[in-house]
Order: C-alpha cells, then sequence, then structure tokens
C-alpha cells in the first residue's frame, strides 16, 4: 500500500495503541464498493464539495489554507484542486490500505503531524470528516449501513492524526 502517501511518512514511532475502532468486513465491503463509485467519476470535481461545506460551516478556517487565501475557492483555483486531489489521494489509499489497517495508521499518524505544522487545530478534523462524508454521499446517495462504514474508517483516520499532532 504505497501509493497512499508520496509526502515523507513512514517515520511515525506510533506503536500499538491508538484508535480501536474496528472495521467489519461488511464494512471494508461497503466502503470499497461506495468508493469504486466514486471514483468512477471526476474525483477532484465531486470532491470539491467536501470544502464547500467545510467552509460553509467554518469560513474563518480559511486562513489556514494557501489556495484559500491567494484566490476564490471554486473551481477555478488550480491550487484548490491540487489541494482536493491531495486529500482524495490519501482517502483512497486509505481505503485500498484497509485490509493493512497498520500501515493506514502509520500514515494518518504522520499526516497529523504534519498538520500541527499547519498550525490548525485539531478540533477541525470532526468537521472536516462530516464534510468528507457529505461530499461522498452528496453524489452517491448513502444508505446508512454505507455511511456508518465511512464513519467508522474516517474515525481511524482522525484519531491517528490527533495522534500524531498531539505527539508532534
Ligand atoms: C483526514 C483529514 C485530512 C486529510 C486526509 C488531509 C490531507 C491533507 C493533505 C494530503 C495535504 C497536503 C500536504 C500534506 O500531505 O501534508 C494537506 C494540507 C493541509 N491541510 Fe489537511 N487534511 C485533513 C484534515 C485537515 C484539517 C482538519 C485541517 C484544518 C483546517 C487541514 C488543513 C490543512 C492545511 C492548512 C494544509 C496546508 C495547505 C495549504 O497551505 O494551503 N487539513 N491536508
Amino acid at each position: 500500500m504505497t501509493t497512499i502517501c508520496n509526502m515523507g511518512c513512514g517515520s511515525s514511532q506510533n506503536g500499538t495503541t491508538g484508535s480501536e475502532t474496528m472495521l467489519t468486513k461488511q464494512d471494508e465491503e461497503l466502503i470499497r464498493t461506495s468508493w469504486a463509485e466514486f471514483k468512477n467519476g471526476d474525483v477532484v470535481m465531486d470532491g470539491l464539495h467536501m470544502y464547500y461545506r467545510f467552509f460553509e460551516t467554518n469560513p474563518e478556517a480559511k486562513e489556514f489554507f494557501g489556495f484559500a487565501k491567494e484566490g476564490e475557492v471554486n473551481a477555478e483555483n488550480n491550487k484548490f484542486r491540487a489541494h482536493v486531489k491531495n486529500v482524495f489521494d490519501i482517502v483512497g489509499g486509505a481505503v485500498d490500505g484497509m485490509d493493512n489497517i497498520t500501515e493506514v495508521k502509520e500514515i494518518c499518524y504522520d499526516l497529523g503531524v504534519r498538520h500541527k505544522a499547519y498550525g490548525v487545530p485539531s478540533k477541525y478534523f470532526k468537521v472536516v470528516g462530516n464534510s468528507l462524508i457529505y461530499a461522498l454521499d452528496r453524489k452517491l446517495h448513502l444508505d446508512s449501513n454505507t455511511k456508518k462504514a465511512w464513519v467508522r474508517l474516517y474515525s481511524i483516520i482522525e484519531s491517528e492524526a490527533k495522534r500524531g499532532m498531539a505527539a508532534a
């Protein structure tokens, strides 16, 4: 599962503790199927809605993002589109790596370490997760089991990222 990280990760010392959330085989199946459907389209254009939602609910968070400070947050903003692609690459990597969840956790831990350096408060991870699931749901109209499965996967990502932030 090497595609998930091309940004200098792999150095975490995150041990064996961390998120206790477990994905069932059914969760994994629902996530894989829905992700395949999401990918079968324009991930970036659909993914922009994650950030539209995030900034709608938390407009003050724009100040953290270079792409939002330098230009309008819309589909014409190249840096915004590049950011969305980066974020969804991580999400896709987490989906592809679900059967090696320890590696996913390490990558998310390192993501948290890097986010500490961006100066973002960890409280935003919750609303970013809600915004991610909003963007998936907007396109796919997720049923409740699929939504719950994504919430569980995101809670692993969130909890490891927060551990990385706390340790950085
Ligand atoms: C699981 C959720 C998240 C994922 C997958 C994610 C992913 C990424 C990725 C891939 C990058 C590119 C640089 C790098 O890899 O370090 C990045 C940058 C960044 N992220 Fe996140 N992120 C998440 C949550 C958040 C949250 C909650 C915030 C809070 C506001 C945030 C703020 C930022 C900022 C400020 C940057 C730098 C971008 C810039 O300077 O314009 N991210 N993120």
